[in-house]
């Protein structure tokens, strides 16, 4: 499929379909689209008219041109009310038309939306995101896939005067999205703490970047207990991944992204019972995912920022060798830590994590984890936590966030609440009681970074799909790419 900028008007063009959006209770039809009408019979007139179109956002509605038009259909797309519409809107219209399009099996689309307000360049981009990542489906795992074909081929951009380089940070964006995407995705028996670790070999060799795996014994030298601990029951190996990527010039800045990579989570001895969702837990290591979908994005746009992109992987098992209920690890940090719940093991790994990064001397560490059930109880499913201390960070976060479409909402740094995980016999415990448990999962995070600006985004809610919405389909969405990827790219 090929999405190109056209500077053929929509009176002009010929093809299987052409899409225009209109704004909420502003179905009106312009001069150039008075014109068009005329020309096709009045068919965008009566279609208004047929189906009470009214613009509402994420309503579509598709009619075929009759007569001799070498225009085969028209497709209308609802933006919502114009004084709502952001960046993300032409990203979401992009999203419902392909749609649209592919039910309809359209070979040849046009799309003509544009707005005096936004950036043209900005407007191809958002659109060409919407497209590919809508049309993008997971079947890998499915051995019949002639149902699922993608009829469309090429895509016009009209009316958006706009350079294709729009169009290639498109591709580069949503190749990282649909990585994490892909990595959620698979099962725990397909991606694994070793198959995880040949993926980010792939990426650094494809783009040319640094990348240093420790193993176990490494590890070990580091003093890594926190970690270790929790990868004591697997049969594979733990793995622990930093990918480098350096820009040609003299770096603005050093970030670090952390992302939890738990390949499964069974909760340990502390076993997740039926009904807690153990079966969806391979996307435990959403975090992970996260952080190598936007490596592989920054690895092709280039900024001038070098990015340290980080995960202790390993599954969470039960066996013999397991870590036991009430067992006190050590991270390197020099902290102990009684683990009076074994479920509670992705802020072990991050522990160990976190202190390596900190090491790194970077200006900022940003981790990423699918961390607690309690901060989707919280903010339910579509809204990711945010915790920091530093209001400089929370700004770049949210603005990037904003652009990309992707919703975060700050949360408390409520110092009060770590007396809950005081030990009488280590200097933490790994939880505190159920009341605000993201919030502890958060303060116990903080233990484990120095100086270095720092925030936690918990990503348990929006990482995975029930049902597809504009842009995502049901399964791994790849949440976070895109805001990790503008955090890096501005200034
Ligand atoms: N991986 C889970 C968190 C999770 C839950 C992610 C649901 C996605 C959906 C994490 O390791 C976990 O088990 N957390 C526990 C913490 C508790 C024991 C303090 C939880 O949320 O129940
Ligand atoms: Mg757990
Ligand atoms: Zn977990």
């Amino acid at each position: 499929m090929e999405i190109k900028i056209s500077n053929i008007s929509k009176l002009e063009w010929n093809g299987d379909a052409l899409a225009i959006g209109f704004f909420t209770d502003k179905v009106q039809l312009s001069e150039a689209l008075t014109e068009l009408d005329h020309k096709l019979d009045n068919t965008i007139s009566e279609l208004i008219v047929e189906t009470e179109f009214k613009g509402k956002l994420g309503c579509t509605t598709i009619a075929r041109i009759g007569g001799n038009n070498s225009l085969g259909k028209i497709i209308l797309v609802g933006l919502g009310k114009e004084e709502d519409l952001t960046v993300d809107s032409f990203r979401q219209a992009g999203g419902y038309i392909a749609r649209v399009a592919k039910q309809a099996k359209i070979k040849t689309l046009a799309i003509a939306i544009n707005h005096p307000d936004y950036d043209n360049d900005i407007v191809a981009q958002m659109i060409s995101e919407g497209v590919i990542l809508a049309l993008h489906q997971d079947n890998r795992f499915k051995s019949d896939t002639e149902d699922q074909k993608i009829s469309l081929e090429t895509i016009d951009l009209l009316d958006l005067p706009a350079s294709n380089k729009a169009i290639e940070t498109a591709q580069k964006i949503t190749s990282g999205v649909i990585l994490a995407r892909e990595l959620v995705n698979a099962p725990a028996n397909v991606i694994n703490p070793v198959t995880m670790t040949e993926t980010v070999e792939n990426l650094a060799h494809e783009y040319g970047l640094e990348l240093t795996i420790l193993e176990q014994e490494d590890c070990e030298k580091l003093g890594m207990g926190s970690f270790l601990g929790v990868a004591k029951a697997s049969d594979l190996p733990p793995k622990f991944i930093h990918l480098i990527y350096k820009p040609e010039n003299t770096p603005k800045r050093k970030l670090a992204i952390v992302g939890k990579g738990l390949t499964f989570d069974s909760g340990g001895l502390n076993i997740k019972v039926s009904g807690s969702g153990i079966e969806t837990m391979k996307m435990d290591m959403g975090g992970a995912a996260a952080t190598f979908g936007a490596a592989k994005a920054i690895a092709q746009l280039k900024p001038d920022v070098e990015i340290h992109f980080i995960s202790a992987v390993t599954e969470n098992m039960i066996s013999g060798k397991a870590m036991h209920p009430g067992d006190i690890l050590t991270a390197s940090n020099g902290k102990t830590i009684e683990v009076n719940n074994t479920d509670a093991e992705g802020r072990l790994t991050l522990a160990d994590a976190l202190v390596y990064a900190d090491k790194l001397g970077v200006d900022a560490i940003v981790d990423l984890a699918t961390l607690t059930g309690a901060c989707i109880v919280a903010l339910g499913n579509d809204i990711a936590g945010l915790w920091t201390t530093d209001d400089d960070l929370a700004t770049q976060l949210k603005t990037s966030a904003q652009t990309a479409g992707e919703k975060f909402w700050q949360m408390p740094m409520e110092n009060k609440y770590f007396d809950q995980m005081k030990s009488s016999i280590a200097d933490m415990k790994n939880t505190g009681s159920r009341a605000g448990g993201s919030i502890t999962a958060a303060l116990f995070l903080q233990q484990f970074v120095k100086d270095t600006p720092w925030a936690h985004l918990d990503i348990a809610g929006p990482v995975w799909a029930e049902k597809s919405t504009a842009i995502d389909n049901e399964g791994g969405t790849g949440f976070a790419v895109r805001t990790l990827v503008n955090w890096a790219l501005n200034d």
